[in-house]
């Protein structure tokens, strides 16, 4: 770079390193390395807690860490409440009755608080929930990008545009992806999260009775608890790993090549297109999977607001502060 040639002193260099790291590099694992040092190890027991009683959590979390970062970057806006004439992103249609987990968010935040009080963003600790529930049921782990600030506002439109939906097709899922700088790869890699979790019939109904993509038996098992008249059994859960729900493996992806894809939007991936060819690759690779699993996460974990965007560390996840 030309402006090393005339800086010289230390001060300069030291002045050189700052800025750019305010431009590109705010982000850091070590971000709360001195100001909240057991932040990692809170959330941890935590979670942990958390999974005990309920195994499910793991999932929930990590759905909700995709839905906090697709709509303004990971800004914690998905954990506002709508209080008064503030209008959140809970009542969007990918979230309302759907996203859970936002009393555990608020365990932690507490937990947090006690050690480090109104030094850690509600999402910083969405992100490492996320992380800690894809390790505590079996999956990898990962330095997680930390500094992430709190927004001031939430985008109703934008969670309803942005969080893509099951009934999308292999394109709009690409196109969704693409519009938060997520390739195709990442879109097919973070896609196996699917191999945790649990969806309603709503979302699959029409995927098991119209879809064409689909192993006729595994169609007729869970049409068994999915009747196909809506409102009938809308609630009713089925797991989208027919194998191993709460485990997070690689079997998703056997799953698709067998034509047992849960949602219209896991099938596409292997329906005789584009990712075909890695899924079967993350089929008979874990390690591959698993590798290029936590690259995705940290570039969705990286999503930022516009630069200049208010921001806070909220004391309160579900409010702004007053
Ligand atoms: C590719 C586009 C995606 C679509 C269309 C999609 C859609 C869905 C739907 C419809 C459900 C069931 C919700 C319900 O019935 O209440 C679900 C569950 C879930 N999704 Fe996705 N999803 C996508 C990508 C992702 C990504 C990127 C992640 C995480 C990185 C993720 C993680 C999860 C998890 C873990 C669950 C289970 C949640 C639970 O059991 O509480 N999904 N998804
Ligand atoms: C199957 O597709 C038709 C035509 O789009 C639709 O009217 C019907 O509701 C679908 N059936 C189910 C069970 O979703």
């Amino acid at each position: 770079m030309a402006l090393c040639s005339s800086c010289r002193t230390w001060h300069c260099v030291l002045a050189l390193f700052l800025l750019s790291s305010a431009a590109y590099g705010q982000l850091s694992p070590s971000f709360y390395a001195k100001s909240c040092p057991t932040l990692e190890l809170t959330v941890r027991a935590t979670m942990i807690k958390a999974l005990l009683a309920e195994r499910r959590m793991g999932a929930s979390l990590l759905r909700l860490h995709f839905h906090d970062c697709f709509v303004q970057g990971c800004d914690g806006s998905i954990l506002l409440d709508d209080v008064g004439s503030f209008v959140g992103e809970k009542t969007a249609f990918p979230n309302v009755n759907s996203v859970r987990g936002y009393e555990v968010i608020d365990q932690i935040k507490r937990n947090v608080e006690l050690a480090c009080p109104g030094v850690v963003s509600c999402a910083d600790i969405t992100a490492l929930a996320a992380r800690d529930g894809v390790f505590l049921l079996g999956g990898p782990s990962w330095a997680v990008p930390l500094g992430h600030r709190d927004s001031t506002t939430a985008s109703l439109t934008q969670a309803n545009s942005d969080l893509p939906g099951p009934s999308l097709n292999l394109d709009q899922l690409i196109a969704a992806f693409a519009k938060k700088q997520l390739s195709p790869r990442d879109l097919t890699a973070l896609s196996g999260t699917h191999t945790i979790g649990f969806s309603q019939c709503l979302n699959f109904r029409d995927h098991i009775y119209n879809g064409t993509n689909i192993d006729p038996a595994f169609a007729a098992l869970r049409k068994g608890a999915c009747p196909a008249q809506a409102p009938n059994g809308d609630t009713n859960l089925a797991p989208l790993d027919v194998q191993t729900p709460l485990l997070f493996d690689n079997a998703y992806y056997r799953n698709l090549v067998a034509k047992r894809g849960l949602l219209n939007s896991d099938q596409v991936l292997f329906n005789g297109g584009s990712q075909d060819a890695l899924v079967r690759q993350y089929a008979a690779n874990p390690a591959l999977f698993a590798s290029d699993l936590v690259t995705a996460m940290i570039k969705m974990a990286s999503l930022t607001p516009p630069s200049g965007t208010p921001s806070q560390i909220r004391r309160n996840c579900r409010v702004v502060n007053s």
